[in-house]
């Protein structure tokens, strides 16, 4: 394992599996009545959150607390982030304070990669989102996931529908599912696909209709309202007729298809509530399998070897 998870690329196959087979076996500790192991005892880890955040940040500290870390909660606002403290600072003071490993989400695409080539921090980093760039430990929960759901990905079709333009999500998914051999296509419109995504490991398409046929996974991704500085569809109306998934098309996909979301979700725009609650869909299960895939990720790169696990289970 490298030291940091800056991104998806940077997981080899074996890097991958080595996390997806870690989280299993974490996942068993999630089930017991003590969720609690003593791995990370002593150990210290910063979520440094500078954009907002429910799922992640929870999960990342559920995480850590599960293998004992010592947790640290930094939240921009209500910081002196918002006195103008720059990154360097703000940096410089957790590594001050001891931090191991620093989670950060930052609204700039590349603040982790300049965190861990800085030299201002000593520890490990991992990149919990930046701006519309990467997002690797979600789609390591999303690859968890789909491997508990259908037991092999290399094969599967995955198809990747929405707002690709401003998904991290997306972008991280794409490279891993690659390296774990899935054939992924991402449906948008024209107008939310991002430029030079004919250089992405994936194919893409304009009609969701025709490429939902013989889908193993339905990936809905959000449709960032927060990020968009102009009109990028018609109508909600329009954009939910093209490209929103509701149960009509659901119910043409194959029996054992699943259906995902990040979160969080625009129930009625992207996905309708009746498909959201589903059984089909997986997103709670995303929720749950996201502590465990971020547990072995914290694991594997504060030093935990597979004997060492073997040993605390
Ligand atoms: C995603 C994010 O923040 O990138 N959410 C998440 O981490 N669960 C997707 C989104 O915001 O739409």
């Amino acid at each position: 394992m490298t030291r940091h998870l800056l991104s998806a690329a940077d997981l080899s196959l074996d890097d991958a599996t080595l996390i997806l087979d870690t989280a299993d076996e974490l996942a068993r500790v999630s089930d017991r009545p003590v969720k609690k192991l003593p791995t990370l005892r002593g150990r210290t880890v910063v979520n440094l959150f500078f954009e907002d955040s429910t799922r992640t940040r929870i999960s990342f500290e559920a995480a850590a607390k599960r293998l004992s870390a010592d947790v640290i909660n930094f939240s921009a606002k209500g910081s002196s982030v918002s006195k103008g403290e720059s990154l360097k600072d703000t940096a410089l003071t957790l590594e001050a304070m001891g931090a191991d490993a620093v989670v950060i989400r930052h609204p700039a695409s590349g603040a982790p990669h300049t965190l861990a080539h800085s030299g201002w921090i000593g520890g490990s980093i991992v990149n919990a989102g930046d701006g519309t760039h990467e997002h690797p430990t979600q789609a390591l929960l999303d690859a968890f996931t789909m491997r508990r759901h259908l037991s092999t990905i290399a094969g599967r079709k995955v198809v990747i529908v929405g707002d690709v333009l401003h998904s991290r999500v997306a972008r991280s998914n794409v490279l891993l599912l690659a390296t774990l051999g899935a054939d992924v296509t991402l449906v948008a419109p024209p107008t939310l696909l991002p430029v030079g995504v004919d250089q992405w490991p994936c194919t893409h398409s304009y009609d969701l209709d025709a490429s939902l046929v013989g889908a193993d996974v339905v990936m809905m991704l959000r449709v960032q309202r927060e990020r968009m500085n102009a009109a990028f569809f018609p109508s909600v109306r329009e954009y939910s007729r093209r490209y929103g998934l509701d149960a009509d098309r659901m119910s043409r996909l194959p029996e054992h298809a699943i259906v995902m979301h990040p979160g969080p979700m625009n129930r009625g725009l992207e996905i309708t509530a009746a498909v959201a609650d589903s059984d089909r869909a997986v997103i709670i299960e995303q929720v749950t399998n996201g502590v465990s895939v971020r547990m072995a990720v914290l694991y594997l790169l504060l030093g935990g070897s597979d004997s060492a696990l073997g040993g605390d289970l």
